[in-house]
């Protein structure tokens, strides 16, 4: 579908079919779409948990406030930010390793590259480092809504859900995670009455300003 066409056709989606599946090779487009997301530095500081288990989304449902996208979704994408992003720690070691070997960069480069993002992380106080990892995230799941859009899946970005519950659930802090946005996926249902309603925008004239 053209892409501009594809942002019309989605919405938010309120309820899913649950009878209908996404195919796995669409599955693993949206993840590819999710992990070529860029981010700052190219750190990558969040990582995705993609929830097919049934009885698993149906209890996110009650940490989202008893929405029932995550429990009539086909699958759930879940944005969860890392929280073992420390100057001199393995995560951020293990990333200038990587870095500098796959893009084979001098010595004299590799310090210049190490000092610019060790000076960057060390500039941020805990909470700010939170806020900039989350905006991370963020994009991760723009690329995801616009490409399932392209892909004719649904989606419905989501917010709205108790951090502590969601993490309860898939047991995220064990893995130094924290969850950040959940995505479910899948296919409108028929009876969704959102599907009908007029998209709301701000008119082209009032959003963009050409200087
Ligand atoms: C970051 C973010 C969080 C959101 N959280 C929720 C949510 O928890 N539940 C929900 O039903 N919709 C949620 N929405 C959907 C918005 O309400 C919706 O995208 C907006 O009203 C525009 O409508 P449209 O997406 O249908 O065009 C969220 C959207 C975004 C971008």
């Amino acid at each position: 579908m053209d892409i501009i066409k594809a942002l019309e056709w989605r919405y938010a989606v309120k309820l899913f079919d649950p009878e209908r599946k996404i195919p796995q090779e669409s599955v693993d487009r949206l993840v590819e779409a999710v992990r070529l997301t860029p981010t700052s530095w190219g750190l990558q500081p969040f990582r995705l948990l993609v929830v097919e288990d049934a009885a698993i989304r149906s209890s996110l449902d009650g940490a989202c406030y008893g929405q029932v996208q995550t429990g009539t979704s086909s699958h759930v994408f879940v944005f969860a930010c890392r929280q073992d992003i420390t100057v001199g720690g393995e995560f951020v070691e293990n990333f200038f390793a990587e870095t500098i070997k796959q893009q084979n960069m001098s010595p004299e480069n590799a310090e210049k590259f190490r000092g610019i993002i060790t000076g960057f992380l060390k500039s941020l106080s805990p909470e700010a480092q939170a806020v900039w990892e989350e905006k991370q995230a963020y994009i991760g799941l723009g690329n995801l809504m616009t490409v399932a859009a392209v892909e004719e899946i649904d989606a419905c970005p989501m917010e709205g859900f108790v951090p502590k519950a969601v993490d309860e659930i898939l047991g995220l802090s064990e893995k130094n995670l924290r969850p950040v946005l959940l995505c479910p996926v899948g296919y409108r249902h028929a009876d969704d009455y959102y599907q009908n309603y007029k998209k709301i925008r701000v008119p082209t004239q009032d959003f963009v300003t050409v200087i």
